[in-house]
């Protein structure tokens, strides 16, 4: 029998994969689909303080290989989602994420309180890859910004953070985020990548850009991202393996994805895109893929093959 479950603190996740964070788990109906699918866990849109609208369409386009989008962090608002989080778990069994994302500092560290001490999430990710003062960087490329929420956030309680992070692109900065990292020993959890922002596409027969917020620039997912998100994933396991574990994001579509980044030292992987273009199926599909694979190469667990990837 091939197991794919992963056990990390006082959880068990059924298997590897998950749903991350975005439209498709905003309201009460769309997180039950999720509940009755073989996702190992329920994500819920990142949460502001007060609820937000959707900016002007079009604001998604799907592209030849994947996705950008400018959607202006649509969400109902932190108090629907502790709501939520009450339904999830009187009903079903299985661990409940939330994602927090403020638009100003003081956000955060209210947010981060009220789900800790009045909400039956288990977990909750803190979402640093998301502009909340126009004209300033991300909060995770902002590391005088990340340290302060780092210090704000992480004694609040005992529910486990994890932090959702942008692409790096200069092992520099990647280093100079570990080391704050490093100083905080109670984040436990760092899921790479967020969308990969400020990317541009046209449309050349009709002569202009394919969304209409903020003059066609957005957010960039799937195909596109995956190198970008392994290397992420791999390079935090080399400087933080011993503290943290890493949550993979970009392109998972197949066993195969999977299976790669467990060997790169991913614990779990969370799927955007592949989930709304499959819905649920994409779980079952997913989790049989790896099953079979690694019953053909022998694996007894899907545990067994993280730190498996050798170097040359
Ligand atoms: C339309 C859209 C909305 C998203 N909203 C959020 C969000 O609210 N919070 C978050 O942490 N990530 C958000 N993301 C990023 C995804 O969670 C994920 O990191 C990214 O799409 C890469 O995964 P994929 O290649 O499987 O799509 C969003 C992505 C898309 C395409």
């Amino acid at each position: 029998m091939t197991n794919i479950q992963i056990n990390f603190l006082w959880t068990e996740f059924e298997s590897p994969v998950f749903n991350a964070s975005g439209p498709a788990c905003t309201t009460m109906e769309e997180l039950e689909k999720l509940w009755k699918s073989e996702a190992c866990a329920i994500m819920m849109k990142s949460a502001t303080y007060e609820p937000r609208e959707w900016n002007p369409e079009p604001r998604y386009v799907d592209l030849e290989m994947g996705s950008i989008n400018s959607m202006w962090l649509p969400n109902l608002g932190y108090k629907k989602y502790i709501e939520f989080s009450e339904i999830l778990k009187q009903k079903y069994n299985k661990p409940v994420f939330t994602s927090v994302s403020g638009m100003c500092m003081g956000d955060f560290p209210k947010m981060v309180k009220e789900f800790q001490e009045n909400s039956q999430v288990d977990f909750i990710e803190v979402n640093l890859s998301c502009p909340n003062v126009i004209w300033k960087p991300q909060i995770a490329y902002d590391f005088e910004a990340t340290e302060n929420i780092l210090c704000l956030v992480e004694n609040l309680w005992d529910k486990p953070i994890w932090l959702k992070l942008p692409p790096y692109f200069d092992p520099i900065h990647t280093n100079q985020v570990a080391e704050i990292i490093a100083k905080h020993p109670k984040i436990k959890f760092l899921t790479c990548i967020n969308s990969v922002g400020n990317t541009l596409f046209i449309n050349p027969e009709k002569e202009e850009v394919v969304i209409k917020p903020k003059w066609g620039f957005g957010w960039l997912g799937w195909t596109y991202i995956k190198p970008i998100a392994l290397a992420n994933v791999r390079a935090f396991y080399k400087i933080l393996w011993n503290k943290v574990k890493i949550i993979w994001v970009g392109w998972i579509y197949s066993w195969r994805y999977v299976f790669e980044f467990l060997l790169a030292w991913a614990s779990l992987v969370q799927l955007w895109t592949s989930f709304v273009q499959q819905w649920a199926e994409v779980f079952e599909r997913i989790n049989n893929e790896l099953i079979n694979y690694l019953k053909e190469r022998w694996y007894k667990n899907a545990e067994d093959s993280i730190w498996k990837l050798k170097e040359l």
